[in-house]
């Protein structure tokens, strides 16, 4: 029930939790509109303060000046290795396994054929997370086409009963865009190599909200886009993960040149080149690229698993807040209440989400909606306060008077 008298006991309580919060100056390090509550980092990350000054040098010096020089002068040649080492911390990778380029979904395609060449020989399915972002379920059935292999739909949560000897590649998500749940990657990553098969994870919705730790699991393969928690900006450049152990046999459905050894000798026959920059395709998308770059200096002296506990307490304060505040049996949360298997967002669903997201939205609180009626608000760390979570419930509570 909408309790009128929990409002400036939860309004007081926001500002102590933003007093003592570690974090909280950490949102001057992006430029957001002044009073705006933007939970929307899980779809596209706010704007690094640090970007813009970067883009304009690359494009007017880099570019403009030393033109076709900065390929070498401005190492431009590098940024896809280079920059998948920065961004490997967040992930748990050592140097060397991460190269940055193409979307996700053109990196799917290469851990997916690339998983299945590796597998055992002779296997022929491959288990495909049911609840996947679309585009996972659509590039799998054609890299399964390609390669052999039946896909399989499976719940990640019982997916480890499903694993066997004929199991070849096991893709999940770890976290659910719709839901938010988060999935036992360390368990079922565990299950999957007690088969032999290969784990390839999506790890769009967990890279920069909590910790991933894909070297210490021992993942085989993994993907994840740029642009949500890690800020990178629209349309900023995914990245493919590929652990050491496996490079040598890492075999890429798109070997293009920019994944030869020797680019340069513009040879007939492909050679791959040694570690991950066998992931490589084609010419990498500097500007973007550089914006990337750019836009993880924001993490400089931060740790993933201090995000992860201010993410725990702001999603709790949320569901808290949207207790007191929305009228009974008006929304249902869909993100589950367990810290072990919740991401950084919450989804709550609602009749006629849709037109409730957009009024929401009018007065300046930023979610989304997910078809058919899930309003989606996500949580980002770095620049979301204890203050914006509480208006944003109390908004939804005025939402629906
Ligand atoms: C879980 C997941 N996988 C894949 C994608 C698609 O990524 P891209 O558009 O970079 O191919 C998204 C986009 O939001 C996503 O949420």
């Amino acid at each position: 029930m909408s309790d009128a008298a929990a409002l400036p006991a939860l309004r007081q309580r926001a500002a102590h939790l933003d007093t003592t919060d570690d974090l909280a100056k950490l949102r001057d390090r992006f430029a957001l509109p002044e009073g705006l509550v933007y939970l929307d980092g899980n779809s596209l990350g706010a704007l690094p303060a640090g970007v813009a000054a970067v883009t304009a040098d690359v494009v007017h010096r880099q570019w403009g000046e030393l033109l076709i020089r900065s390929w070498d002068e401005s190492n431009w040649w590098t940024a896809p290795e280079r920059i998948g080492d920065k961004l490997s911390p967040l992930i748990g990778a050592a140097p060397g396994q991460t190269v940055v380029g193409d979307s996700t979904s053109v990196n799917l395609f290469k851990a997916l054929v690339g998983a299945a060449r590796l597998a055992p020989p002779g296997r022929t399915r491959m288990l495909v997370d049911a609840n996947t972002f679309p585009t996972d379920g659509y590039i799998a059935a054609s890299a399964a086409r390609m390669t052999g292999l039946r896909v399989v739909p499976v719940d990640p949560a019982t997916a480890a009963e499903e694993m066997d000897e004929d199991t070849a590649v096991v893709l999940l998500n770890h976290v659910d865009y719709r839901t938010g749940r988060l999935h036992d990657l360390p368990a079922l990553t565990r299950a999957a190599r007690a088969t032999g098969a290969i784990t390839v994870w999506d790890l769009c919705h967990s890279a920069g909200a909590l910790p991933v730790g894909l070297d210490e699991h021992q993942v085989d393969l993994a993907v994840g886009c740029t642009y949500k928690y890690l800020n990178g900006g629209p349309g900023s450049p995914a990245y493919l993960y590929i652990a050491a152990r496996h490079q040598a046999a890492f075999d890429s459905p798109l070997p293009g040149w920019n994944g030869h050894a020797e680019p340069f000798a513009m040879t007939p026959g492909y050679t791959p080149a040694d570690g991950a920059v066998r992931g490589r395709v084609g010419t990498p998308d500097i500007l973007s690229m550089l914006a990337l770059e750019a836009a993880l200096d924001a993490w400089d002296g931060v740790s993933v698993e201090q995000v992860r506990a201010k993410s725990l307490a702001l999603t709790d304060f949320f569901l808290e807040c949207v207790a007191a505040y929305v009228p009974e049996g008006k929304v249902q949360a869909v993100t589950p209440a367990e810290h072990a298997h919740r991401g950084s967002q919450v989804s709550l669903r609602a009749e006629n989400a849709a037109e409730i997201m957009r009024e929401l939205i009018a007065r300046g609180v930023v979610g989304d909606f997910r078809a058919p009626d899930v309003l989606r608000f996500g949580f980002t760390p770095l620049y979301v306060g204890f203050a914006d979570v509480e208006r944003a419930a109390r908004t939804l509570g005025h939402v629906f008077g």
